[in-house]
This record gives structure tokens, C-alpha cells and sequence, in this order.
């Protein structure tokens, strides 16, 4: 099978080495910047022999090489710097999904694809119209991700292994997130009789806060070696039709009154894409601040010239 991720720059040549590395699936990696993705590709081969994998990787910088791709995992865009929000990005990033998802439609209308570009909600929703493709297999990465960092947070305030915490985290990849305490788990005991409600609060704040932090350390650009690991297990729970349940932006139709918009939920993937979304039985003020989520990105849909 192949994957054709695009963008070669951080998160897309860490997802595509990753991808090799489990020996999951070839992959054409694109970028349009000259020799980028055919230097990078070259440079992961080499580790071919070390590592031990029999996966392919190319690259190119021509959008025709994603043809025959089952997967096509979107990370073309601006990372932001350090003060500013993922919201920011939105219209240079607009541009530059638009051409990707307009050719997707053109050279692999049967894929499945991954958005990871952000502002994240919104970025799907540019690609899931200008691919034409089926709202169900039109996905974003981030949710996992969101998740994942709150499963760390706990862990340290716990000092237990980041294995036994199940976190739940939904809404949008911005400052209109949603960490769901109710929905998490501490080897299986609900999040609210271990830690004092300030303890959850100052949790989830950290998660909402992470992406910002490690731009903040970083100052050139933002995370990839977790968004990486996160764009790749998607694509490998897609690829081994694994019917896992985590959370990515999905198209709603009316799941939580909210509907036409990309908004991070549970859902269950699958050779499909999203073969089943989920929905959950929140609280009062967790339902709101869905709510408020699905606002603030109708607000920057509205916003992109597509
Ligand atoms: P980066 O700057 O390292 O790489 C972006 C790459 O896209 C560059 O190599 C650039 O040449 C390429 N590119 C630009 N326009 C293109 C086009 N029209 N066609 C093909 N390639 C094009 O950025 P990085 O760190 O890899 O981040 C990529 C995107 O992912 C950003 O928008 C960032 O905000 C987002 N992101 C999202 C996360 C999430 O959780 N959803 C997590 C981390 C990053
Ligand atoms: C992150 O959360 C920048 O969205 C990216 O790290």
C-alpha cells in the first residue's frame, strides 16, 4: 500500500520516517520546494539497512506522484512562531490547502486523507471541499494528539506510567478545546475521585497550553516529534483496518446538535475512514463548550476564500 504524505518539513518527513520505520507502507513524500522531499526521502533510505525495513520512501515535488495513494496525509502549511495562535495561520494556510485538497481531487479522488495542517478544523474543511471527497474519509489529526498530552500531564501530576491514563479530549485544536475529565480514566477509575477539582483544572489548561509551550521552547517553529507519532498511527490504524476509537475532526451531521462543521469528536477508524462517530453523554458545561467550539470554527470557515 501507499501513503503519499505532503510537505516535507517537520511533522511530514518525522511522519513519513515513522511510517517506514513500521514497515507499514511505501511512501511518496512532496513538497514543492526544490529537492526537499527527494533529499529527505534519499536521507531516510539511507537507515533503511540499519533499521531493518523493506518499505520504500521517494520524493518529489510534483503533486502527480500521490497517484495510487490509499492514504494521503496533509501537512503542507505554516507552523506558527512563538506569540501567535494556530487561528493566525489561517489565510496564508487557505492558499496553500486549497491546491493540495484541489489536487487530491485531481490525482487521488478514492484516498483517504489525514489533515494535519492548521488551524486544523477549519484546514479539513477546506480540504474535504476542494477534494470533493466523501466527508467520511476526509479526517484531521489532532485530537490524539490533545489527548495524548493530557495522558502526560496526569501522568506527572500522578507519577504513575502514561500507559494506565486514558484521556478524552474534544472540540476544536485551538483555544476553544475541550478536555473531557468526566470521559477520563486512571486505570479505569474516573479522573475526578483522584485529583481535586484546581488539580483538574490546572490539567487541563496545560494540555490547551502545550502546543504554545513547545513553540515557545522551540521559537523557529512548533511540535512535530508528537504530531508525527500521531499522523502515523492514524494512518496505521486506517491501513490495518484496526476499528480503533480515538479522537480526530470529523465532519458532524447533527451529532451534538452541531452540524456541517469539523469539530474533534470520538469516532472509530477503519479501512473506511471514519466507519462510526461516537457520541458521548457530556455535562452541561462540556456540551457548551462544544458549542462554542463549533462557533469558533463556523467563524474562520466563514473566514477562507475557497
Ligand atoms: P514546516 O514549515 O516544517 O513544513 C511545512 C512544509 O510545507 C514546508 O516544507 C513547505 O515547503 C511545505 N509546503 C508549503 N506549501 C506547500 C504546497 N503548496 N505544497 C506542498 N508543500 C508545501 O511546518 P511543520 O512543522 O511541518 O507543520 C506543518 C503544518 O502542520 C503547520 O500548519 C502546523 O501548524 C501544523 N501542525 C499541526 C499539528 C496538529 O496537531 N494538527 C501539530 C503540528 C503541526
Ligand atoms: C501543536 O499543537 C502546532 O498544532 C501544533 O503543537
Amino acid at each position: 500500500m501507499k501513503v503519499s504524505v505532503i510537505g516535507a518539513g517537520n511533522v511530514g518527513a518525522m511522519t513519513a520516517m515513522r511510517l517506514v520505520e513500521k514497515d507499514l507502507c511505501d511512501v511518496e513524500l512532496i513538497d514543492i520546494a526544490a529537492g526537499l522531499a527527494k533529499g529527505k526521502s534519499e536521507d531516510i533510505m539511507d537507515a533503511a539497512s540499519v533499521i531493518g525495513y523493506d518499505t520504500k520512501i521517494s520524493g518529489s515535488e510534483d503533486f502527480s506522484a500521490m497517484k495510487g495513494s490509499f492514504i494521503i496525509i496533509n501537512t503542507a502549511g505554516f507552523a506558527r512562531k512563538p506569540g501567535m495562535t494556530r487561528e493566525e495561520l489561517l489565510s496564508k494556510n487557505t492558499a496553500i490547502v486549497k491546491q493540495v485538497g484541489e489536487n487530491i481531487k485531481k490525482y487521488a479522488p478514492e484516498a483517504i486523507v489525514i489533515n494535519v495542517a492548521n488551524p486544523l478544523d477549519a484546514m479539513t474543511y477546506v480540504i474535504y471541499k476542494t477534494s470533493s471527497i466523501n466527508s467520511k474519509k476526509v479526517i484531521g489529526m489532532a485530537g490524539l494528539l490533545d489527548s495524548s498530552r493530557m495522558d502526560l500531564a496526569i501522568a506527572r501530576v500522578l507519577n504513575k506510567p502514561v500507559k494506565k491514563i486514558d484521556s478524552t479530549v474534544l472540540g476544536t485544536h485551538g483555544e476553544t478545546m475541550v478536555p473531557v475529565p468526566s470521559e477520563t480514566k486512571v486505570a479505569g477509575k474516573k479522573l475526578s475521585d483522584i485529583l481535586s477539582d484546581n488539580q483538574i483544572k490546572e490539567i487541563t489548561e496545560k494540555t490547551k497550553n502545550r502546543g504554545a509551550e513547545i513553540v515557545s521552547y522551540l521559537k523557529t517553529g512548533s511540535a512535530f516529534f508528537g504530531p508525527s507519532a500521531c499522523a502515523a498511527k492514524m494512518a496505521e490504524i486506517i491501513l490495518k483496518d484496526k476499528k480503533e476509537t480515538i479522537t480526530c475532526s470529523c465532519l458532524l451531521s447533527g451529532e451534538y446538535g452541531i452540524k456541517d462543521i469539523y469539530l474533534g469528536v470520538l469516532a472509530v477508524l477503519g479501512k473506511n475512514g471514519i466507519e462510526k462517530i461516537i457520541e458521548l453523554k457530556l455535562s452541561k458545561q462540556e456540551l457548551s463548550g462544544l458549542t462554542s467550539a463549533a462557533a469558533a470554527v463556523k467563524e474562520l470557515i466563514n473566514q477562507c476564500t475557497i
